[in-house]
């Protein structure tokens, strides 16, 4: 059985501090305003985006020793930032706290710091919620979240998906080759 949000939000509070919490709630309910607008199932998008960030308070070193003992690929990339790691290591440790759990709320856990070659809907809605909640005052944000309902899903991960790689380009920072895979992959179908 998949945990009630009341029961993950309380187990959540005792690992992030209150501003990580916040965040968290907040992406929770974009997750499931994305998910009702795009007709998917908004109580998994609504964990999915309580819980991404279920390892966010845990150092470079923590994340990197957890990864190897979780048996979670260990890149170049991920020793150069292992920050990104918070994601797919949340999604292993999940796993075992709460082990009814979809498996599609735990990839789209997985996949929301550097992508995945093989995005579902739900990892979308997940990425785009974390990226676009509404504390987020980035250039763009605003703009993006008035096009949800408006455009497909899609286009609006698309977008937001070309805003964070043009963000990690403009301060020349490493691009994981992960991101590269899901950013082939979403643009692969089309001739250009
Ligand atoms: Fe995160
Ligand atoms: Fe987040």
């Amino acid at each position: 059985m998949m945990p009630p949000y009341d029961v993950a939000l309380t187990a959540l509070g005792a690992r992030l501090d209150e501003r990580g919490v916040r965040h968290s709630v907040s992406v929770a309910a974009m997750a499931a305003h994305l998910a009702d607008t795009y007709g998917l199932d908004s109580e998994a998008a609504r964990l999915a985006g309580l819980l991404h960030d279920w390892c966010k308070s845990m150092t470079g070193a923590e994340l990197l020793e957890r990864a190897g003992v979780l048996r979670i690929p260990v890149t170049d990339a991920d020793r150069a930032v292992p920050y990104l790691l918070h994601a797919p290591v949340a999604a292993a440790m999940l796993k075992r706290t709460f082990p009814g759990i979809d498996a599609a709320v735990l990839d789209a856990i997985g996949a929301h710091t550097y992508g995945s070659a093989t995005l579902t809907d739900l990892d979308m809605v997940v990425y785009i919620a974390d990226t676009l909640e509404p504390a987020r005052t980035h250039a763009g944000a605003g703009e993006l979240r008035e096009l949800v309902g408006v455009i497909s899903l899609e286009e609006l991960f698309t977008r937001t998906y070309a805003d964070s790689l043009r963000h990690l380009i403009e301060s020349r920072r490493r691009i994981h080759p992960e991101t590269v895979a899901t950013w082939n992959q979403i643009v692969g179908g089309e001739a250009r």
